[in-house]
C-alpha cells in the first residue's frame, strides 16, 4: 500500500489506549466500531502493549456499571483505559466521582455523540460536559492527529498526576474521519509514559489508599494528602506536552492562541470545530490582515480563569464562545459560561458571546465562521446568544438566539493550490462505501504526489443522510489537519446509483464545470435521462457540469467497486500516464482479487441536453424558513425549563411529569384549568397510575398462573421477564434498562396476541405502564408558605416512590420580602420526616451535581425532594447575573447544598452530605438535633460552625443600620434647614481598603464643614446613582489603589457604573471636581509596572473629564515613598482645593482634637471602655473600633473572614465578624486538663482548629462574640488567662520549652512564672466583665496600676528568656530578652538584651527590624527589677505620638543604646555586670524523643504552622485529645509553633510511643526545609494581611523542596519564614529566607538572616510571585550545595556569594 497510514480518530485512540494500558474496557454500543476491532485485532494477535504484555479486552454491555470493573484493577495499580461513547456517561456520574477521588491513572476516550439522530457532522458535547465536575481532567482533541497525540498525552499526565482523564473528540468529524496521520511508535510511547512514572505511580496510589477516608464523596471533596511529589494535573500536561513536543515535533498546549497579534475579535472553541475557526482565521489573515485570533482549549478541566485571562490579548474587545452543545439544561452553555465568568471579572469591557453549532445544521463551514466574525465585528452589540447555521424553524428555538448563517464563497479558498476535492454517493445499504471512499482519496493522493504523498493529507468523511451515504474527499497539497467540514465546492460527484433522490442536493456542491459521473448501463443521455428524477438533470445543467457515465455495474456485483475506482482514476488522471499508473497500484492493493479484471473499466462523456435546464421537477426543497442575521425573538425561556430538560436528559422516554401536564409552566397554569399545577392535582394522576399499575402487576401474575388462558409461549416468557425485571423476587430496586427491554418484547407480542384471551386484551390495554418510570411533580418555592396545608405534605408523608422538583427562584442577596412573609424552609420540613430523600442544588453552582441527586432521588424508594436554585435576579437576567446571584447564595450559606439520604443510614452511613461550604442556622440546628453534625465536623473538618452565616441576625443588623442612616440623614437635613451650613455644596467620595484614603476623606469633609461647606461624606460604592453626581455641585473624591492598579473595593461599583456612561448618557458640565490619589510609586518596582500607580485616581479623573465636568483642582497624588508618606502630596494639594471652593480664607474652626489610641486608653477606665455593653448588643457580631482596641488587652481581637469581606458587602450586610482569642501560656507550659479544656472550647465555639503560636499560646479563631464570653469563662476555668496575651503591656512570656532537660532549665521556669505575675496589669476590669458580671471595683473602688499608669505602655512589650545553645525564642527579637548563663549545671545570672523588634512597614524606611543589643549582665535576684525598670524606661520615654514609632526599638536608636542604659542603671540604682559569653547554635526547635532529669522523657512533635486540626490524613487533634486523657506529663507549645510531649515517665514511654504512632503523629520524615519553616495565621483573618500566609507557604515549601532534594540538601536545616504582612509574627526577618507579603500572591524576598537568629536578614527581591520565588532560590539553593564551606550555613553563604549584603544594624536593613 501506500504507507500512508490512514485511520480515523476513534482506531487513533483506541491503539494508544491498548498501547498504554493493562486493562481496556469497551462498551457494548461500541461493539460494532472500528475502536473494538482495532482492540479485539489487536489482542487477538498477542501484540505487546509498552509494558511488554498483552493487556486484557473486556468488552462490556451498555448497561453495565462500569465502576464495579474498573475497581480491582485501578486499586490493584493497573494501567486502565475505557473506550465509550458520552451515552453512557451520564449513568456513570456517581462512579466518576468516585474514580476522580481514588486518585487512580485511568483514561476514558469518549466519542462525543448526537442523542438525536440528525446528522450534524459534529459530535455533540452535552454529556461530556454534563460531568465536568466529577473530578476528572477534561482533555479535548480537535483531529484525528490530535486523538492520537492527545490520547498519549492523557495517560502520560494520568499517571503523572495520579488523576483519571476523559479524553473527548466529536464523534464524526474526529471518531469517524479517516486521514493520514504521523503514527506514534511504541519507542516515542515509552519516552512519553516512562517506566520510572509508572512506578512512582503505583508507590503514591499505594500510600494513599492507606490514608484515604471512608466516603467517597469527602474523598473526592477533600481531594486528601496530594503527595508533595505529584504534580497538578495543569502542569503534568503541560510537561507532558513539552516531553512531546520534544519527542515528535508537534507541539500543542492546554490553551492555545492563534492569529493575529493584536486581535479585536477572539472565538474561544473546542473540538473539531476549533479546527474549522483556525483554518478560516488563518486564511482571513492571510487575506486581509483581519483584527481576529483563537483561542483553542485542549485542557478544558481543571479549568483556569487566569491562564485564559493571561493568553487574552489585551486588544480584544470582543469574545464568541462556539459549542457543539443542544442546550439540554441551561439557557448558556457551559464553555460560554467559564469564559464570560472568567472574562468578566479580569476584562470588564470586553463583550463576551455564546454561540452553538452543529445542532441542527448539519455542518459548520469556514464561511460560517467569517459570518460569526461579521456579526461580531459589526456597528451594533453582538448578540448574546446565536446560533450557527441553522436554518429550519425548530419548535424549540429557545429564547432570544439570533441565527448566524454565512454564505458559501469562502472555502475553496481555505486549500492550498492544487488540492481536489470529491463526493462519492451511494446506497446507504452499500456496506464498504467509505473504504471505497478511502480507497479513492488515497489513489489520487498517491497519483498526483509522485515520491511525496506523505506530505500530502487524505481525508474521507462519510455519513449517512436517509437512505444514501455521502462521502466527502479531499486530496490536499500540504500536510496539516484537514479542514473538518462537508466539501461545499465538489471538482468530482461520483453517483453510484444516479436514481437516488439525494442526487441533486449532492451535485449541488459541484464546482461549476466540474466533472458528474454515474454510475449506471446508460448508452446515451437519451435513457439516462429517462432514468434518474428531473431534479438532478436540472441540477447537473446548471452547475454545467461534464457529465460522464461509467458502468461498473456491468462487472458484476462483486467487481463493482474496483471497476468505479479504475473509471474515476482513469478518469482523473487521463492526461497524465505516468501519475494514473501510480494511482491504480493503490486500486490494485485495495483489490487484489478484481483488479485484473477490471482494468479497462473506463467513463464514456455524454453531452449534457440543453432541456435539462428546465426537466419537470418533483423534488423542490423548501427555501430556508430565515436568512442570515435575522433576529429570532420567542418567547422567554420558562425557568423550570433548564431543570425539565436535565430531567429529560437524565431518564429519557422514563420521565413522567405529572403536573402541569398540559401548561406551558407550572408558573403559569393552563388558563383552562388553573389547578394543573398543584402538587395535590399531580400526585392525585401519579397515585392513580401508581394504582394502576400495581393492578396490572397482579392482572399479569394471575394471568399467567392461570392454566385456562392459553397464553402463547413466547408472550408467556416475555410477561414472566417483565415481571421479574418489574417487581423482583428480593423487593430490591427494579433494573430500569431490563424492565424497559421486557416491557419493549412484552409488548409486541401483546399486540399480536391480545385477541386471544379478554385478560390478554386487558394487559394491552394498559400497555403504557410496562414501561418503567421516573414520576415527578414539579413545583415553584410558593409552595413553602403554607407548608402544613399544602398538597405538598401529603406528598411528603405518603411513602410513594413520588419525586418532587421545587425550583426556588428568590435571589437571596436581597430576599428580605420573603422572609418577612415567614417563608419555610421545605426541605427542613421534608427532613423531619425521616424517611423522605432531601436535596438541594443549585445548577449554575454544581451542574454534575444536579445530574447526580436526580439519578439519587429516583433511585430511592420513596418520596424525594429536591430543591433546585434558580435566581431571577431581575426581569431577565443574564447568565453572570444569575451565575453570580448562586455562587453568592452557596458560598453565604443562604442556599447550601446538601443531601439528605436516608437509605444511606439504614445501610449504617451517614445520610447527610453537605456539598457546599456553609449552611444556614436552621439547617445547623436541625443537624444538631439530629446529631449528625458531630460526625460530619469529623468527617469534614474544614467546615467551620463558627461561620455559619445566620442571615436573620444579617438582615435585623442591616434595618438597624438603615435606621441609623435614615436619623442622620434627617439630622443632616435639619442642620442644612437650620442654616448651620450655609457655604455650597460639597459631596466627598472615598475609595480605601485599608483607611488610608477614608481617613484623608474624613479629614477633608470635617474641613469643608468647619468652612461652612453643606458636605456630605461616603464611600464611592455607597453613592446611590451616578447619574447624581450631575446635581452634585462640587465632588471631591479620594481613591487609593489596591491590587496592580485596582480600585479598593468600596469603589468598584462606582468605577463601573461611571465608566460604563459616556458624555451623551450624562452630562456634568455643572459639576466641577477634585480628585485625590493615594498610591505608592515604588508597590511594584518593575519599570514596567509603573503605570499602576494611583492607577484609579488617574482613571476617575480622566472619566470626569471626559463626561465635561468642570476641574476644581489638577490631580492630587499621595505617594507612600514620600519623605511624610501620602501627607506630602495632600499638604501641597489641599490649599488649592480650598482657593477653588472660595473658602481658603475663611478660618475654619480649630479641628477637633484626633481620638487617640492614647486618649481611648486613658478614657477607658482602666481598660473597661464599654465592652460589657457592646457583649449585650445583638443587633451587630461586631463592636465599636475604640472597644476593639482595648479589647485586645484581654486577648482577643475582633477580626472578620476576609474572604467573604466582598461577598457580604455587595449583599449589604456586615461583615463575617468573629473574634480571635488568644491565651497566655507562660513557657508554653499547659496540663493535659488544660489542654482537653481547649480542645473542647475550640470545638465548641472556635471553627474545631486550635493554632499554636510563634509566641507558645494557645489562639482561638471565629469566636462569635455571642459566645465570647463564654469561651474566656471557659479559659479561666481551666486556671490559664487571656488577660494582657495581647495589647500594649508584657505579652506572653516565651521560654525554652523543656525546662525538665536540666536543673537550669527549672529555674529558669519559676523565673518566668514570677516575671509574668509581676509585670501584669492590676485592673480589675478583666475579672469584672468576663468572669463575675458585676462591676468589683466600678466608681467606687479605684482600680490602680502600679507600674503601667492610666495609659499603660505606648506599644506592645516583649519577653523572652533563652537557655543556651538553643535560640529557639529568637531572644534578639524581642524588647527585652535573658540569656541564661550557666557555670556547671548551676545558673549564675542573665545576660541582658534590650531593643529586639520585627515589625515594620514595607517601603517606610522610617520602620525597620531590629536586633536586640546585649547591655549587661545581671545575678538572678536582679532579674525581675530590671525587667520592671525596662519597662519604665519605655513607658515614660516610648512615643506615644505615633504607634508607628511606639516600640521601645526606636526609643533605644533615637536616643542611643548608652543612654538606655544609663537610664536603667538609675532606676535600678546600681550597673550591670559585664556581659558573660555565651554560645548559640540555631533558633529551631528540637525533634523527637529525648531523656531528661528524673528519667523523664520528652517527644519534639512536628505540628506544621502549630494548626492543630483533624487534617484526612493527619488527625492530630484527635491524637492529642485522646493522649491527654491518660497523658501523665505535660504539654509545650514551642516557640516555632510544635509541640513537645513532655515528661513521660518511663513505665509509660512505650504506650505513648504506640499512641503517637497511632495517630502518625511521631512522623518526622521531613525536609529540613519544612522541621525550619513557619507562618503567621494572616488570611482569612488577620485584619493586616495582605497575601495568604499559613495557608500557602506549605505548598510553596513543598515546590521548593525538589530543589533542596536535587541539591542533596534533604536534611540540611534551612530555616524558611512566611507573613502575610511586615508586621512581622512570624519574625521572618531573622530567617534565612523569608517571604513577606505584599499583595495577594505576591511576596518580598529577604534572604541572609543568621541561622542562629542573630542577624537580619536583606530584601532580595520585591513583589515576586512563585513562578519568579522559584525560579530565583532553585539556582541558589543548587549553587549553595556545590560551593558552601565546610558547616557554613546558608544564610551566611547568600552574602558570601554576594546574593545580599549582610544587615549589621537595623538602620541598615534597608541599604542594598
Ligand atoms: C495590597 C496592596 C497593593 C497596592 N498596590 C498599589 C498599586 O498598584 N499602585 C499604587 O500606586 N499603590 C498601591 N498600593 C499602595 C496603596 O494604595 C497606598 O498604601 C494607600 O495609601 C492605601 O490606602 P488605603 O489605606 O485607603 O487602602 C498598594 C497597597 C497594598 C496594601
Ligand atoms: S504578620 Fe501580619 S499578616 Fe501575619 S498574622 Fe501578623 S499581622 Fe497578620
Amino acid at each position: 500500500m501506500s504507507g500512508l497510514n490512514i485511520v480515523n480518530g476513534e482506531t487513533a485512540a483506541a491503539s494508544v489506549a491498548y498501547a498504554t494500558s493493562d486493562d481496556v474496557f469497551v462498551f457494548a454500543h461500541q461493539t460494532s466500531s472500528p475502536a473494538t476491532h482495532t482492540l479485539t485485532r489487536l489482542a487477538q494477535s498477542n501484540t505487546p502493549n509498552l509494558l511488554n504484555a498483552t493487556p486484557k479486552v473486556h468488552t462490556l454491555p451498555a448497561e453495565a456499571d462500569p465502576a464495579s470493573r474498573l475497581h480491582e484493577p485501578l486499586s490493584a495499580g493497573s494501567l486502565v483505559s475505557v473506550v465509550a461513547s458520552s451515552r453512557s456517561l451520564l449513568a456513570s456520574i456517581p462512579h466518576l466521582y468516585k474514580v476522580a477521588s481514588d486518585g487512580a491513572a485511568l483514561v476514558v476516550h469518549v466519542s462525543a455523540e448526537h442523542r438525536s439522530a440528525h446528522a450534524s457532522s459534529f459530535g455533540d458535547f452535552s454529556d461530556v460536559m454534563a460531568v465536568r465536575q466529577t473530578g476528572f481532567a477534561l482533555l479535548s482533541s480537535a483531529s484525528v492527529q490530535e486523538a492520537q497525540d492527545l490520547a498519549a498525552i492523557a495517560h502520560a499526565a494520568s499517571v503523572v498526576s495520579g488523576t483519571p482523564f476523559l479524553h473527548f473528540f466529536d464523534s464524526r468529524r474526529v471518531s469517524a474521519e479517516s486521514t493520514n496521520i504521523d503514527l506514534l511508535s511504541a519507542d516515542i510511547l515509552s519516552k512519553l509514559l516512562t517506566d520510572t512514572d509508572i512506578t512512582a505511580y503505583r508507590a503514591a496510589l499505594k500510600s494513599r489508599a492507606a490514608a484515604a477516608p471512608r466516603s467517597a464523596y469527602l474523598r473526592y471533596k477533600q481531594k486528601p494528602a496530594v503527595d508533595p511529589a505529584t504534580p497538578s494535573v495543569a502542569t503534568a500536561v503541560r510537561d507532558i506536552m513539552h516531553r512531546f513536543a520534544d519527542l515528535t515535533g508537534r507541539t500543542y498546549l492546554p490553551l492555545e492562541y492563534s492569529g493575529h497579534p493584536h486581535p479585536r475579535t477572539v472565538i474561544v472553541a473546542m473540538g473539531a470545530g476549533a479546527t474549522v475557526v483556525e483554518h478560516t482565521i488563518h486564511r482571513i489573515r492571510d487575506d486581509s490582515d483581519a483584527r481576529v485570533g483563537l483561542i483553542r482549549v485542549r485542557l478544558y478541566r481543571p479549568w483556569s480563569d487566569a491562564d485564559l485571562i493571561a493568553l487574552l490579548p489585551d486588544t480584544v474587545t470582543r469574545v464568541a464562545v462556539l459549542e457543539p452543545t443542544t442546550d439540554h439544561a441551561s439557557a448558556w452553555n457551559p464553555l460560554f459560561l467559564d469564559v464570560a465568568a472568567a472574562v468578566q471579572a479580569a476584562r470588564e469591557k470586553v463583550v463576551v458571546v455564546g454561540g452553538r453549532y452543529g445542532v441542527e445544521e448539519a455542518d459548520l463551514a469556514p464561511h460560517d465562521v467569517v459570518a460569526v466574525l461579521e456579526h461580531l465585528d459589526g456597528e451594533s452589540a453582538p448578540a448574546q446568544k446565536f446560533v450557527v447555521g441553522r436554518r429550519s424553524a425548530s419548535a424549540d428555538l429557545d429564547s432570544d438566539v439570533v441565527v448566524i448563517v454565512g454564505e458559501s464563497r469562502h472555502e475553496v479558498k481555505i486549500l492550498p493550490e492544487g488540492s481536489r476535492q470529491a463526493i462519492v454517493l451511494s446506497d446507504a445499504s452499500e456496506p464498504d462505501a467509505h473504504t471505497f471512499a478511502i480507497a479513492f482519496a488515497e489513489a489520487i493522493t498517491v497519483g498526483e504526489a509522485s515520491h511525496d504523498a506523505a506530505k500530502r493529507t487524505v481525508q474521507a468523511y462519510s455519513f449517512r443522510t436517509g437512505s444514501s451515504h455521502a462521502s466527502h474527499l479531499r486530496y490536499i497539497t500540504a500536510r496539516s489537519a484537514p479542514l473538518p467540514s462537508l466539501v461545499t465546492r465538489s471538482h468530482v460527484v461520483a453517483i453510484r446509483r444516479p436514481e437516488n433522490a439525494d442526487a441533486e442536493t449532492t451535485i449541488n456542491r459541484l464546482v461549476e464545470g466540474g466533472l458528474v459521473v454515474l454510475n449506471g448501463p446508460w448508452k446515451d443521455v437519451g435513457a439516462l435521462g429517462a432514468t434518474i428524477p428531473a431534479a438532478t438533470r436540472r441540477a447537473i445543467r446548471s452547475r454545467r457540469a461534464r457529465l460522464f457515465v461509467a458502468d461498473a455495474r456491468a462487472y458484476g456485483s462483486e467487481a463493482e467497486d474496483a471497476a468505479l475506482l479504475v473509471a474515476l482514476l482513469g478518469l482523473h488522471f487521463q492526461k497524465n500516464r505516468e501519475a494514473r499508473e501510480r494511482a491504480l497500484g493503490v486500486a490494485r492493493a485495495n483489490f487484489p482479487l478484481h483488479f485484473d479484471h477490471v482494468r479497462d473499466a473506463s467513463v464514456k462523456m455524454l453531452d449534457v441536453p440543453e432541456e435539462w435546464a428546465s426537466a419537470e421537477d418533483s423534488f423542490d426543497h423548501a427555501k430556508p424558513a430565515h436568512s442570515a442575521h435575522e433576529p429570532r425573538v420567542s418567547t422567554k425561556l420558562p425557568v423550570e425549563t433548564p431543570y425539565v430538560k436535565l430531567l429529560d436528559q437524565v431518564f429519557g422516554p422514563r420521565l413522567h411529569i405529572a403536573n402541569a401536564v398540559n401548561a406551558a409552566s407550572v408558573w403559569t397554569p393552563s388558563a383552562s384549568d388553573p389547578a394543573s399545577s398543584n402538587p395535590e392535582f399531580g400526585y392525585g394522576l401519579l397515585l392513580a397510575q401508581i394504582q394502576r399499575r400495581d393492578r396490572l402487576v397482579d392482572l399479569v401474575r394471575n394471568t399467567l398462573a392461570d392454566n385456562t388462558v392459553h397464553t402463547p409461549p413466547d408472550l408467556h416468557r416475555a410477561l414472566t421477564q417483565w415481571l421479574l425485571a418489574a417487581k423482583p423476587a428480593d423487593g430490591s430496586r427494579p433494573a430500569h434498562k431490563k424492565v424497559a427491554v421486557a416491557a419493549g418484547e412484552a409488548a409486541t407480542l401483546l399486540e399480536k396476541h391480545h385477541a386471544i384471551h379478554p385478560r390478554l386484551a386487558e394487559i394491552h390495554t394498559a400497555v403504557d405502564l410496562l414501561q418503567p418510570r421516573s414520576n415527578w411533580l414539579l413545583g415553584s418555592d410558593t409552595w413553602s408558605y403554607d407548608l402544613g396545608q399544602s398538597g405538598l405534605h401529603h406528598v411528603i408523608t405518603s411513602g410513594e416512590d413520588v419525586n418532587l422538583l421545587i425550583v426556588d427562584t428568590t435571589p437571596y442577596s436581597r430576599g428580605e420580602v420573603d422572609r418577612e412573609r415567614r417563608k419555610k424552609d421545605i426541605g427542613l420540613y421534608a427532613m423531619n420526616f425521616g424517611s423522605v430523600y432531601v436535596a438541594s442544588v443549585a445548577l449554575y453552582s454544581s451542574f454534575t451535581g444536579v445530574l447526580n441527586v436526580l439519578m439519587e432521588a429516583d433511585a430511592f424508594q420513596g418520596p424525594s425532594v429536591v430543591l433546585a436554585y434558580l435566581p431571577q435576579p431581575s426581569e431577565n437576567p443574564t447568565a453572570i447575573d444569575v451565575l453570580t446571584e448562586t455562587k453568592i447564595a452557596v458560598d453565604s450559606g443562604a442556599w447550601p447544598l446538601y443531601r439528605w439520604n436516608p437509605a444511606l443510614e439504614h445501610a449504617g452511613r451517614e445520610p447527610f452530605c453537605l456539598d457546599s461550604e456553609r449552611i444556614k442556622r436552621d439547617l445547623e440546628e436541625f443537624l444538631e438535633r439530629e446529631n449528625h453534625l458531630s460526625l460530619l465536623v469529623a468527617q469534614q473538618p474544614d467546615l467551620s460552625r463558627t461561620l455559619v452565616s445566620s442571615l436573620e441576625r444579617d438582615v435585623r443588623g442591616r434595618h438597624e443600620e438603615l435606621k441609623r442612616r435614615a436619623r442622620e440623614d434627617y439630622a443632616r437635613l435639619l442642620s442644612g434647614l437650620s442654616g448651620e451650613a450655609t457655604g455650597p455644596p460639597l459631596a466627598v467620595l472615598f475609595g480605601s481598603d485599608n483607611g488610608n484614603a477614608e481617613g484623608v476623606a474624613k479629614k477633608l469633609a470635617a474641613r469643608a464643614k468647619a468652612r461652612g461647606l453643606k458636605t456630605k461624606l461616603m464611600a464611592l460604592d455607597d453613592y446611590p446613582d451616578v447619574q447624581d453626581l450631575a446635581s452634585e455641585g462640587n465632588v471631591v473624591i479620594v481613591c487609593c489603589t489596591a491590587g496592580q492598579g485596582e480600585f479598593p473595593s468600596n469603589a468598584r461599583e462606582f468605577w463601573r457604573a461611571l465608566n460604563a456612561l459616556s458624555a451623551a448618557d450624562l452630562n456634568l458640565t455643572d459639576t466641577r471636581f477634585a480628585v485625590f490619589g493615594l498610591g505608592d510609586s515604588h508597590y511594584w518596582p518593575r519599570p514596567e509596572d509603573a503605570h499602576y500607580y494611583n492607577k484609579p485616581a488617574k482613571l476617575i479623573d480622566a472619566k470626569l473629564n471626559a463626561l465635561a465636568a468642570g476641574k476644581l483642582t489638577q490631580l492630587g497624588l499621595g505617594d507612600d515613598q514620600d519623605a511624610d508618606g501620602f501627607e506630602t502630596g495632600l499638604q501641597a494639594w489641599t490649599p488649592e482645593l480650598w482657593l477653588a471652593l472660595g473658602v481658603a480664607d475663611v478660618v475654619a474652626e480649630a479641628e477637633p482634637p484626633k481620638f487617640s489610641d492614647e486618649n481611648n486608653k486613658l478614657v477607658s477606665n482602666f481598660l473597661r471602655g464599654t465592652i460589657a455593653q457592646e457583649l449585650l448588643d445583638e443587633s451587630t457580631g461586631g463592636m465599636k473600633e475604640s472597644d476593639t482596641k482595648i479589647l485586645k488587652h484581654h486577648g482577643s481581637y475582633m477580626q472578620d473572614d476576609r474572604d467573604l469581606r466582598e461577598e457580604r458587602r455587595k449583599m449589604g450586610v456586615e461583615k463575617a465578624f468573629s473574634f480571635m482569642i488568644r491565651v497566655r501560656c507562660p513557657g508554653g507550659v499547659a496540663t493535659p486538663k488544660q489542654w482537653l479544656a481547649m480542645d473542647e472550647l475550640v470545638d465548641q465555639y472556635a471553627g474545631a482548629a486550635l493554632k499554636l503560636t510563634t509566641r507558645q499560646a494557645f489562639q482561638f479563631h471565629g469566636v462569635l462574640k455571642r459566645n465570647l464570653k463564654t469561651t474566656i469563662r471557659g479559659i479561666n476555668k481551666a486556671l490559664l488567662s487571656t488577660l494582657a496575651a495581647c495589647g500594649d503591656v508584657n505579652r506572653n512570656i516565651m521560654l525554652n520549652p523543656n525546662p525538665h532537660l536540666s536543673k537550669i532549665h527549672k529555674v529558669v521556669y519559676d523565673f518566668s512564672i514570677r516575671l509574668m505575675d509581676h509585670l501584669a496589669p492590676r485592673t480589675s476590669a478583666y475579672h469584672e466583665i468576663w468572669l463575675d458580671d458585676k462591676q468589683v471595683a466600678g466608681n467606687a473602688v479605684q482600680d490602680f496600676e502600679p507600674l503601667y499608669g492610666l495609659t499603660y505602655l505606648p506599644r506592645k512589650f516583649k519577653v523572652v528568656i533563652a537557655v543556651p545553645p538553643n535560640n529557639d525564642v529568637d531572644v534578639y527579637a524581642h524588647d527585652l530578652g535573658y540569656i541564661a548563663i550557666t557555670e556547671g549545671d548551676e545558673l549564675v545570672g542573665y545576660n541582658v538584651t534590650v531593643g529586639g523588634g520585627m515589625g515594620m512597614t514595607h517601603n517606610n524606611a522610617k520602620t525597620y527590624p531590629r536586633t536586640a543589643d546585649v547591655i549587661g549582665f545581671c545575678t538572678p535576684d536582679q532579674a525581675v527589677d530590671i525587667a520592671e525598670k525596662v519597662m519604665l524606661v519605655q513607658r515614660d520615654f516610648g512615643d506615644r505620638t505615633n504607634r508607628k514609632h511606639a516600640r521601645l526599638k526606636y526609643t533605644i536608636d533615637d536616643r542611643g543604646i548608652e543612654w538606655f542604659k544609663a537610664e536603667v542603671e538609675s532606676h535600678l540604682g546600681y550597673k550591670l555586670q559585664e556581659t558573660r559569653p555565651f554560645h548559640f547554635t540555631d533558633n529551631a526547635d528540637r525533634y523527637g524523643w529525648t531523656k531528661g532529669i528524673d528519667d523523664r522523657w520528652h517527644f519534639g512533635m512536628f505540628i506544621e504552622n502549630g494548626k492543630v486540626k483533624d487534617w484526612p490524613d493527619f488527625p492530630v487533634k484527635t491524637g492529642l485529645r485522646e493522649l491527654a486523657r491518660w497523658h501523665r506529663g505535660d504539654f509545650r507549645l514551642t516557640p516555632n509553633q510544635h509541640l513537645v510531649i513532655a515528661n513521660v515517665p518511663e513505665e509509660d514511654l512505650e504506650r505513648t510511643k504506640a499512641h503517637l504512632a497511632q495517630y502518625k503523629m511521631d512522623n518526622l520524615n521531613f525536609t529540613g526545609l519544612r522541621l525550619n519553616a513557619m507562618a503567621c495565621v494572616a488570611l482569612p483573618t488577620c485584619g493586616l494581611a495582605m497575601a495568604e500566609s499559613e495557608r500557602y507557604l506549605p505548598s510553596l515549601v513543598t515546590k521548593l523542596e525538589r530543589a533542596v532534594e536535587e541539591a542533596g540538601l534533604r536534611d540540611d536545616a534551612i530555616t524558611i519564614r512566611m507573613t502575610g504582612c511586615p508586621n512581622g509574627c512570624a519574625r521572618p526577618y531573622l530567617a534565612e529566607i523569608a517571604f513577606v507579603g505584599k499583595a495577594p500572591g505576591a511576596y518580598n524576598l529577604y534572604l541572609g538572616g543568621g541561622h542562629k537568629g542573630e542577624r537580619l536578614n536583606k530584601l532580595y527581591k520585591e513583589s515576586v510571585k512563585e513562578a519568579e520565588i522559584l525560579a530565583e532560590l532553585e539556582p541558589i539553593i543548587k549553587r549553595y550545595a556545590k560551593e558552601r564551606n565546610d558547616g557554613e550555613v546558608f544564610g551566611d553563604w547568600v552574602i558570601r556569594a554576594g546574593y545580599v549584603k549582610a544587615t549589621t544594624a537595623g538602620k541598615n536593613f534597608h541599604e542594598q
